[in-house]
């Protein structure tokens, strides 16, 4: 993988995102398919994306009991996708059966597997007064990637602003990919909590997830530059 940066296929159909990768000339860069495209277009978009080199991530946030998780693992898995995700909300024996599922002997190609921890569309008081769920972003994004990492998987989504204490809480080899990233921070979205590139990289992200930000700007191609760009300049510092 060239960059480590996914862009969000938020589309609501292959047309439109086939449409978006042709027009922008996005060959083989890595994408993130999720709920919107997936449950409109199926394994099809896979074939497709897999067909045109494109490493993908297949974000549908998986959250149920530990056997119906591992199932459907290994059906995500036959895919032949490169990283899926769970809830970390889904507890330390989903987590251990997702992991089963992908490791399932009929698949030859490695997926990892990541945990969300927190969505970065939460804000603490949400948290703490709408989930009940006491304490700060931080301590209960670090405590749901520790379990995580204890129950076997490969990394987390999570805030940037998260990412280096779970690096250090679990650490540097358990991959950190963060979405809420934004080329310009006045334009947040729905998102509650959002960093550049630049800063998602010095500060514990080991891959990023971009949607908006590319998708939705004027020139794509060029704010995906910019985003590389400003990537590798966090290498620097
Ligand atoms: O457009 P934007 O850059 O905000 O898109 C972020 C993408 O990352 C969306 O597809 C969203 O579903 C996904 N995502 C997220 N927060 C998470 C996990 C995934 O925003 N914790």
């Amino acid at each position: 993988m060239k960059h480590p940066i996914f862009i969000a296929l938020d589309f609501p159909d292959w047309n439109d995102a086939e449409l978006f990768l042709k027009e922008n000339e996005f060959a083989g860069v890595p994408v993130k398919v999720g709920m919107e495209l997936f449950y409109r277009e199926g394994p099809h978009v896979i074939e497709k994306l897999k067909e045109n080199n494109h490493p993908v991530f297949l974000d549908l946030k998986l959250h149920d009991i530990p056997t119906t998780v591992m199932r459907a693992m290994a059906n995500l898995a036959s895919m032949e996708v490169d990283i899926v995700n769970v809830h970390a909300f889904g507890g330390r024996e989903m987590i251990k059966r997702a992991k089963e599922g992908l490791m399932h002997p009929s698949t030859s190609h490695e997926v990892k597997l990541l945990a969300v921890t927190i969505l970065t569309s939460m804000d603490e008081k949400t948290m703490n007064k709408e989930l009940l769920l006491p304490g700060s972003l931080r301590t209960n994004a670090v405590h749901l990637a520790s379990m995580a990492s204890d129950s076997g998987a490969d990394g987390v989504v999570c805030s940037v602003h998260e990412a280096r204490s779970i690096k250090e809480a679990c650490g540097p080899g358990f991959l950190t990919l963060t979405p809420g990233i934004r080329l310009d921070k006045t334009e947040q979205h729905d998102q509650k909590r959002v960093a550049t590139p630049q800063f998602a990289r010095e500060n514990g992200s080991d891959m990023l997830v971009i949607g908006r930000s590319i998708t939705k700007a004027d020139y794509p191609h060029q704010s995906y530059v910019q985003a590389v760009k400003e990537w590798e300049n966090g290498l620097k510092s």
